[in-house]
């Protein structure tokens, strides 16, 4: 792996360049990265801790998609029943890792997560492609599956119980998590792995305090 080595010198961050909101900031790059090459950006790593059953504690990641960010927080949404959901009943912190290699950067959003409440849910469920609808019905997620055809059976199965139905209900077994960030890093890679960390850490008033950090 050693001839694995890119240069980084697509930028630089200081900390003038910075909004003075850390979402703000989010909104700008996000803006950038989306009219990028990038496939999806906003595909993002959530990290979570859970509890193995020993009682020992366990961080897990998995990659979903960002479907809105504001001041109320990054929400997602996924099964409630999913190993990422009871890892976040149990424990709300979490974080979230975009990895945009191409632009040379990478965001860190790290917060306490909380449920998106019904009517956002409702409203962001039934803007999705009925089939993606159908697949939430159809999937235990994280549970272990006998087999691909029991999966593509029960699919069938809710295909034909909301046929007549124009609007298919929301699963109560799924949702959306909102995250309230507490801190968010903004990294720019540099040449000679000296790149720019910039990160926001939220003060108990309120304020957002700016810092650089060594790379
Ligand atoms: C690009 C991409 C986007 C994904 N988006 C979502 C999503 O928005 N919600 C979701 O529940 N799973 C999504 N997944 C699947 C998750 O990575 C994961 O397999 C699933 O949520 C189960 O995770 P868990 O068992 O850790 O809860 C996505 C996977 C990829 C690769």
């Amino acid at each position: 792996m050693s001839g694995l080595r890119i240069s980084y010198d697509l930028g630089v961050l200081t900390q003038e360049m910075m909004a003075a909101d850390p979402v703000e900031q989010f909104g700008r790059w996000f803006e950038y990265t989306r009219n990028s090459a990038i496939l999806e950006p906003n595909a993002m790593v959530v990290s979570t801790v859970g509890l193995d059953p020993q009682g020992n504690a366990r961080p897990a990641s998995r990659t979903v998609l960002l479907k809105d960010f504001s001041d109320s927080g990054f929400s997602f949404y996924t099964n409630l029943g999913s190993a990422k959901s009871s890892d976040l009943v149990a424990n709300p912190n979490v974080t979230l890792l975009f990895p945009w290699y191409e632009l040379h950067r990478q965001v860190i959003i790290s917060g306490k997560a909380q449920l998106v409440s019904r009517t956002m849910v409702e409203e962001y469920f039934h803007s999705r492609p009925r089939e993606s609808q159908i697949g939430a019905w159809s999937s235990k997620q994280s549970a272990i599956l006998e087999s691909r055809q029991a999966l593509d059976s029960r699919f069938a199965y809710y295909e034909q119980r909301f046929a007549d139905l124009e609007l298919i209900p929301v699963p109560d077994f799924w949702g959306g998590w909102q995250v309230l960030p507490h801190r968010i890093e903004f990294w720019q890679g540099r040449e000679s792995r000296l790149h720019d960390r910039l990160v926001y850490v939220l003060q108990e008033d309120a304020s957002w305090n700016l810092e650089r950090l060594s790379p």
